[in-house]
């Protein structure tokens, strides 16, 4: 596994053709594009890492699969009241789907459905009260008490989210959201700011590659029905209208952010992760989704296998 990372690293990690980094949110505009990293936590307990495995980066909407896991053991199937469970199509911010269906995101990766699933978490609470309950999921998967809001990402995406803003007030006008909106987008921003490095990131994914339960610690975190529920969503809708391609090319449930994180879940082998800023056309990390095509290319890890 080392030398298959140490190889990803030399070739697809050097490559000259890197993509562009997200520059809608000011504060991510600076991230050095030449930073690459990736790490394989495999459910045996062994940890393996290359390049700039060790750099914090901001998740984005990776934070999309931690929030639906904590709106699920908090509300079960009334989750489905929120949002759906259909891939989108669109991209990943997109408005027009929500007029058709009547205020009601098509599944909850796309940016509607997670401003709604914070909306399901907030349930009259405070949203330090909700962003706390995210962040110590985070931390207990993760097994690492370290991680922790980047504050400034937060405060950027606030400054300029006037397009969430817009999808928040469309679904409120419809029902759907239910607490006051600067509420929900607060959780929203702030859970999508949460740094992690790609060891972390591969730690917090693995009880989604064990079933449900954390191979390494043993602990159950979500029923092994949910947890392929949560992996089938992210195979269908992990990266928005790119999920078609990215499922046709690497062929393992994925969630992208735009702070060019990919988390990948190879079930009963590893959970991966890998890092690289610059994004594609539909704002899913380039080199991070041919690092991880030919990680299953080497390693025969398809769910399609
Ligand atoms: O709402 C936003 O625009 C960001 N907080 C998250 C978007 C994102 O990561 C899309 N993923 N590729």
């Amino acid at each position: 596994m080392q030398e298959i990372l140490d190889d990803i690293v030399a070739t697809i990690g050097s490559s000259t053709e890197r993509g562009r980094v997200a520059d809608y949110i000011p504060e991510l505009a600076g991230v050095n594009p030449q930073q690459f990293g990736i790490c394989v936590a495999t459910v045996d307990g062994q940890l393996f890492s290359a390049g700039h495995s060790q750099q914090l980066f901001s998740i984005q909407s990776i934070s999309k699969v931690f929030s639906l896991t904590v709106a699920l053991g908090k509300l079960g199937d009334g989750v489905w009241k929120w949002v759906g469970r259909e891939p989108s199509g669109d991209p990943f911010n997109s408005i027009v789907q929500l007029e058709h269906e009547h205020g009601k995101p098509r599944n909850p990766f796309i940016n509607a459905g997670a401003i709604a699933i914070s909306d399901a978490i907030l349930m009259k609470h405070l949203p330090r009260e909700a962003l706390a309950e995210i962040l110590s999921f985070v931390r207990f998967i993760a097994d690492d008490e370290s991680i922790c809001f980047d504050d400034k990402v937060a405060k950027s995406e606030l400054e300029t989210g006037e397009r969430n803003r817009a999808l928040a007030h469309f679904m409120a006008a419809y029902g759907i959201i239910k607490n006051p909106v600067d509420y929900v987008l607060g959780t929203y921003f702030h859970h999508c700011a949460i740094a992690m490095n790609c060891q972390q990131l591969a730690r917090a994914g693995l009880f989604l590659a064990g079933d449900g339960r954390n191979p390494v610690t043993g602990v159950r975190v979500v029923s092994a029905s949910r947890a392929r529920r949560i992996n089938s969503l992210m195979l269908m809708c992990g990266h928005y209208d790119g999920s078609g391609e990215f499922a046709f090319r690497v062929g393992l449930p994925g969630k992208s952010g735009v702070g060019g994180g990919i988390l990948a879940i190879a079930p009963g082998h590893a959970s991966i992760a890998v890092w690289s800023p610059g994004l594609d056309d539909v704002g899913n990390s380039k080199l991070g989704s041919q690092a991880l095509e030919r990680l299953v290319m080497k390693t025969g890890w398809s769910i399609f296998a």
